[in-house]
């Protein structure tokens, strides 16, 4: 597609810079961090609490500190397996655009992106296995046959979302001191390379929106819409994981996840840290930004 080619003509510069910065700061996932032989779920937090999933509601008035740490440490988990289910989603993407034709102009980033998100499944996994579990994902992989340039446009705006909220969490958690060393590495290992995905993201995808949305019919612009909505929801949902209250000690964990979810400080904080991003996909003109308030 040469619409596609001309408009990533733009990103092939930025595309080198960013593989520069790869090659300097190239990392051996094996030898970076030390891993504790155990670690205390109730001793330390392993989440900043403001980002626990129950923060705000009656529920965690009624936990003790124990408590509160507790299922902190269960969500690091959660937010650990949502990363690598995320990241398996993206590598095989990634893996299956390497060196085509009309995406050569970014493939050496591509190479990049993909071996970084290796990398960071290596820690996310190697916490959850250790210490933890991985819990599984519930997202639906949709297999619909589509036109290459709606897949394109969906598979690199879906990545972006997935990393704008899940790098919100990690750049606040980076700087949280009251975290355990082990947590706060991961989150601030994670978003300095994240760092460089958003912005290849961001580039990305106003190019494909550019050089795509025009030529598509009206239903198509609305159901391109309507599964990067229903994505975004389903993404923030996987925040309240039923599976996690079990863990840590709820006895009717479904419906302390409907509680969290429809709790008022809960919406708050999603519609807080999903701005970031909403802002972009209005400013490009991708979405509406009230999309969120269902
Ligand atoms: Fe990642
Ligand atoms: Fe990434």
């Amino acid at each position: 597609m040469p619409a596609l080619r001309e408009a990533l003509a733009h990103a092939a510069d930025l595309s080198q810079r960013l593989s520069q910065v790869s090659v300097r700061t190239y990392q051996n996932p094996y030898t970076a961090v030390e891993w504790p032989t155990s670690v205390e779920p109730e001793a330390d937090w392993f989440t900043s609490p403001e980002h626990v999933s129950l923060y705000g509601t009656p529920l965690w008035d009624d936990l003790d500190e124990g408590g509160r740490m507790r299922l902190a440490f269960w969500e690091a988990a959660n937010f650990y397996s949502l990363n690598i289910h995320g990241e398996k989603t993206l590598m095989n993407g990634l893996a299956s655009r390497l060196y085509r034709k009309d995406l050569l102009n970014v493939t050496d980033y591509l190479h990049h992106f993909l071996d970084e998100e290796n990398k960071h499944s290596i820690y996310f996994g190697g916490f959850c296995t250790r210490y933890a579990r991985i819990y599984p994902s519930h997202q639906v992989q949709l297999s619909a046959e589509r036109a290459r340039d709606v897949e394109d446009f969906l598979f690199f705006a879906k990545t972006m979302v997935f990393e704008e909220i899940a790098d919100e969490l990690n750049r606040i958690q980076a700087g949280d001191d009251r975290l355990h060393p082990l947590a706060r590495f991961i989150n601030d290992n994670h978003h300095r390379e994240e760092t460089r995905h958003l912005v290849f993201g961001r580039e990305v995808v106003a190019a494909l929106w550019q050089a795509c949305a025009p030529s598509w019919d009206t239903e198509t612009v609305a159901a391109v819409r309507a599964e990067l909505r229903d994505f975004f929801l389903a993404s923030w949902r996987e925040y309240y994981n039923p599976m996690v209250y079990a863990d840590a000690g709820f006895a009717e964990p479904w419906e302390v996840a409907e509680l969290a979810w429809q709790h008022p400080s809960q919406r708050q904080r999603r519609r807080a840290l999903s701005r970031r991003c909403l802002n972009y996909l209005s400013n490009a003109d991708i979405m509406g930004e009230d999309y969120l308030d269902a």
